[in-house]
């Protein structure tokens, strides 16, 4: 996770690189718990509805055992099949250093974990959301690969005035992406697959549009950051996720883009591939009725 908001230098107690231990033995019965009981409900919602691919990361990197993750063991499992790692972070890091350790193959995330009051509703990403929601699709080598791209991406971004515009690629694929798989379209962003309210929006609701996925589109793009999304894109497939990005010469495109107006978060383009064209009425009847509003998703932040 990375943010423009995060402090300049890390805080006292981390790297340079802005790790700190993740003090594993210091989680109480009660934060295991928590784990326990988020697991137990996203996995039994996720059955049919999440990409097949998200479901073999879990079993491979075994993370139905019980309790919090220790790092050091998932770590160790990733590394041998994709050469990823996971190290914990304080909070939010400068996009330059999140970028780097994504290029280096190293997935940051945060130690903590919600309350039982906050089950519905973050304001920062705990690490229920970023070991379960991110960590499984970095077994699979495909997406291993697009991670890592991201980030050397991100590195060459950096003083091109385009950050924002790589927020919104992780922000509709890594985050909020939608795959259709066998005919089907299944899950996969972890902003919705840690999220129970936003596993069935996304998929089932009438609401939102569903478009194929198109980077330059999906770049143009403004997002919601504190509800469900209004658009989602789909992939057809990993493979193809990381031939678009390994095949796009970025810097040429964030100029051709700024020639262009940023597009409204409900926008259909006539040469969009639509796969669902939404209702909006979810989005609708928040603006007519905002005190009806039910617990918004967790708030991912890139
Ligand atoms: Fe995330």
């Amino acid at each position: 996770m990375s943010n423009a908001k995060a402090l300049p230098v890390p805080p006292s107690g981390a790297a340079a690189d802005w790790t700190i231990p993740q003090d594993w033995r210091r989680y109480t019965p009660a934060e295991h718990a928590m784990w326990d009981t988020l697991f137990e409900r996203q996995s039994k919602m996720l059955a049919g509805r999440v990409s097949p691919t998200f479901l073999q990361g879990l079993d491979v990197l075994r993370m139905s055992k019980p309790g919090i993750p220790d790092f050091d063991e998932l770590s160790e499992r990733l590394h041998k099949l994709t050469g990823w790692t996971v190290v914990a972070v304080p909070g939010l890091v400068p996009d330059e250093d999140f970028f780097r350790h994504l290029a280096n193959r190293t997935f940051v995330a945060g130690r903590f974990i919600r309350t039982p009051e906050q089950t519905d509703y973050l304001k920062e990403p705990d690490i229920f959301h970023d070991v379960f929601g991110h960590v499984p699709l970095l077994a699979n080598p495909v997406f291993a690969d697009y991670m890592q791209a991201y980030g050397e991406g991100g590195l060459r971004s950096l003083g091109l005035g385009a950050i924002h515009r790589l927020a919104r690629l992780y922000w509709y694929t890594v985050e909020f992406g939608l795959i259709r798989e066998d005919g089907d379209l299944r899950l996969y962003g972890a902003g919705i697959v840690s999220s129970y309210g936003e596993s069935i929006f996304a998929l089932d609701d009438p609401s939102p549009h569903r478009i194929r996925l198109d980077l330059k589109r999906a770049m143009r793009t403004r997002y919601e950051i504190d509800d469900y999304q209004r658009t989602y894109f789909v992939i057809d497939s990993y493979e193809d996720l990381l031939r678009q990005t390994l095949e796009t010469d970025f810097a040429p495109l964030y100029a051709e883009l700024n020639a262009c107006a940023d597009l409204p978060v409900d926008a259909i383009l006539p040469e969009d591939d639509v796969i669902t064209r939404g209702t909006q009425a979810y989005a609708g009847a928040m603006v007519a009725a905002p005190k009806i509003k039910s617990a918004p998703p967790i708030e991912a932040h890139l």
